[in-house]
């Protein structure tokens, strides 16, 4: 008895996924339809490590409705398929961003009548197509800036703040059984930004607008990203809501030049397991999903040319000490011991 104190702890056996099935927790990923649909050694480790997916950027706007009246279904198609075939949940993202979107939605627009006519059409297309395939959406995207004030974009210039709600009722009516969240980066720090999220999210459930769930983005650098205390204060609040709290698009970036340092490895490591760990430390937090699947096909070092290898794998999808950290922080939960 006394010799098993001293022992180290045994090596954590089974992937991400037994893990997170055991801890009741979806652990997704973004996928890229076109490495699904060419790279066999992709496809296999996203069954074998993750309950769920997320459509990096195939059931956006622009790359679903490129024009008019015209939808293009057949990528996002081959995520839900293939999510099927392998008993994956799917998250749907992202009915309603300032991004992504299709120049014909400005050069259309006759009238803020025709615009919500326009956005509604598609929010019900989109979200009726995968009824039944999509058990989430993130309906709102980053609808907040920085600095707290709502985000400019071609949906608040032309209908004003009540596109946010609108957005969550038509989904809602399209597929009563989605969950529906509001999805935004940077709030998982007390600050400007999250008290505006918290505020506009307590006004919805206010008044009974069908929100189900807060996702917390989770792209952090190393250097800036909360502490333990600040995630845990944040989450508690969100959980003040009633809410489902997920983390939607977890990446802990890496200095260029560190992205190889074990030093560097360790500390996005055990960023990872503070995330896990603090997540799970709450009843309402059902989800943790990593932007991509390996360090070479994430999407940092194209848009932050300084930052870099932010996964769980690297570019010979060999699991870096984050995966370990992600795994041994599932396997010490109390919700895993608890079943
Ligand atoms: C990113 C994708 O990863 C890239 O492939 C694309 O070029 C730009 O968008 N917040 C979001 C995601 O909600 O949709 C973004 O994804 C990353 C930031």
């Amino acid at each position: 008895m006394l010799n098993r104190l001293f022992h180290k702890p045994a090596p954590v056996e089974g992937t991400l996924r037994s893990l997170a099935d055991s801890a009741n927790l979806q652990m997704g990923v973004a996928v890229d339809d076109r490495l699904l649909r060419g790279d066999p050694r992709y496809r296999e480790l996203i069954a074998r490590e993750f309950n769920m997916v997320t459509a990096e950027d195939a059931m956006k706007f622009e790359r679903l409705h490129p024009e008019p009246d015209v939808y293009t279904f057949e990528d996002g198609d081959l995520i839900t398929g293939f999510a099927q075939a392998h008993g994956v949940a799917v998250r749907g993202h992202a009915l309603v961003w300032h991004r992504m979107n299709p120049a014909w939605i400005e050069d259309a627009v006759t009238s803020p009548e025709h615009l919500l006519k326009l956005l509604r059409e598609h929010v019900v297309t989109v979200a009726t197509h995968y009824r039944g395939r999509a058990c989430a959406w993130d309906v709102v995207n980053e609808a907040v800036s920085d600095d707290g004030a709502l985000r400019e974009s071609v949906w608040l210039r032309g209908l004003g703040k009540e596109y946010i709600e609108k957005a969550f009722t038509w989904a809602h009516e399209a597929d009563p059984d989605a969950c529906l969240f509001y999805n935004d980066y940077g709030c998982e720090h007390p600050g400007p930004k999250q008290d505006a999220v918290f505020t506009l999210i307590s006004d919805l459930k206010s008044r009974d607008v069908p929100i189900h769930g807060m996702g917390f983005q989770g792209h952090m650098n190393v250097e800036s990203a909360p502490g333990r205390r600040k995630v845990t204060r944040t989450l508690e609040r969100f959980a003040t809501l009633g809410l489902r709290l997920q983390f939607t698009e977890a990446d802990i970036w890496l200095r260029s030049d560190d992205c190889l340092k074990p030093t560097a490895l360790k500390k996005q490591a055990r960023l990872y397991a503070m995330l896990m760990q603090q997540g799970l430390a709450q009843g309402c937090f059902d989800g943790f999903t990593v932007w991509g699947v390996a360090d070479h096909q994430s999407w940092v070092p194209a848009h932050f040319p300084s930052w870099g290898a932010p996964l769980l794998f690297d570019e010979d999808y060999a699991e870096k000490p984050a995966y370990d950290a992600l795994r041994q922080a599932l396997h010490k939960s109390s919700r895993r011991m608890a079943r």
